[in-house]
């Protein structure tokens, strides 16, 4: 049987030789595909998910982290930074630790997930919560690496891009060749970017036939590309996609424009129903922002503009345990309580209302 070796083993043929020569893996990639037969039959379509969350720290950022990392430690760097809404701080802790390196992470002050902060600490990192929001992080974070030893591992660092890329790869070695549309959500734009960049490479090299649109979602709350200028104040639940100012943003214009794609916004409320169908009919498990994805494509669906039988991937980006706190509430607002009973059969059955 076949071991999976990580992304920059697994795709040595389509990475740059920088990445390759000190890797720095934790075994990312090599994430389910997964029918999701609730969501083909409300939209009408063919609907996979690209399980990210199944990534060694729970997120996609893991595959753009171990190019990062790895490329830093062949350049000998003993430092990194990054600023980040909780996952990349995540991931960069951990692949800092696995290499060896100091991680400093700039994170917005009390606006990141508890298992995402809780991560980082736990690797180690120099984690500083920062008075103001991500795009403040990340402007102080690319200062820093510019002036100070400190290598920058944000999205910025087109060394993250070529790991993340890899994802689109994996789909078309399952599918045998690329979906008619690729969804996922966009915050500072690096995923949308690195899964264009990962189609058109496959493409080019023979291994796909076609070009996906490319479908990007932002929350209504912070949709800079969608309204087409900076957010200063973005606000939604979906903290991980908090972001007012994409560092990507030209890049994600041009895979959208360049796919025949769209970048729409999703309200809070949808986010948290799609969060909510995917846990309770798909079988996935993901963090709010994850399911930007899924609400964007209900929401097209209910537009009618879905084709009918599209093949249609769509990226849930995060786990649900980095963020769990939101499946204890319902769709009303109120609390879940979980039912008590007493230890014995009987009562357990009349519970559950066996007879
Ligand atoms: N989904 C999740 C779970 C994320 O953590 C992010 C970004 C995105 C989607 C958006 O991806 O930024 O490439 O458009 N999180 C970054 C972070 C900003 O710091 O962890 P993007």
């Amino acid at each position: 049987a076949h071991v999976w070796q990580g992304i920059i083993r697994e795709y040595a043929d389509h990475l740059p030789d920088h990445v390759r020569t000190h890797v720095v893996t934790l075994g990312e990639g090599g994430t389910p595909l997964v029918p999701a037969p609730a969501l083909s039959r409300l939209t009408g379509a063919d609907v996979l998910v690209k399980v990210e969350g199944m990534n060694p720290t729970g997120s996609f950022k893991d595959r753009g982290m171990t190019t990062a990392i790895s490329a830093a430690a062949a350049r000998g760097a003993e430092a990194v930074v990054c600023a980040s809404t909780g996952n990349t701080s995540a991931s960069a802790a951990a692949y800092a630790t696995a290499a060896g390196m100091v991680c400093a992470v700039l994170v917005p002050d009390g606006k990141i997930a508890m298992g995402k902060l809780s991560q980082a600490i736990a690797h180690g990192a120099r984690l500083l919560q920062v008075d103001g929001n991500f795009d403040d992080c990340l402007i102080a974070a690319r200062k820093l690496a510019e002036v100070y030893p400190v290598e920058l591992v944000n999205s910025v660092n087109p060394d993250r891009i070529e790991g993340q890329k890899t994802a689109s790869f994996e789909v078309v070695d399952v599918l045998g060749d690329a979906p008619d549309i690729h969804a996922l959500p966009v915050g500072n734009a690096g995923n949308i970017t690195a899964y264009w960049k990962g189609y058109r490479e496959y493409a080019a090299a023979g291994r796909a036939t076609h070009l996906p649109q490319m479908w990007g979602f932002q929350a209504a709350g912070a949709a800079p590309i969608v309204l087409g200028h900076p957010v200063t104040e973005p606000e939604t639940i979906a903290t991980a996609i908090r972001i007012g100012n994409p560092a990507s943003w030209e890049q994600a214009v041009e895979a959208r424009d360049s796919s025949g794609g769209v970048i729409q916004s999703v309200t809070d409320e949808q986010i948290l129903a799609a969060h909510r169908l995917l846990s309770a009919e798909v079988g996935v498990f993901v963090e709010p922002a994850s399911a930007a994805g899924v609400a964007g494509l209900l929401q097209r669906a209910e537009r009618g503009e879905v084709p009918a039988g599209a093949r249609i991937v769509v990226t849930v980006t995060g786990h649900g345990l980095k963020d769990p706190g939101w499946a204890l509430r319902t769709a009303d607002g109120d609390d879940v309580v979980p039912q008590r009973v007493s230890a014995d059969v009987m009562s357990i059955a009349a519970a559950l209302g066996l007879d």
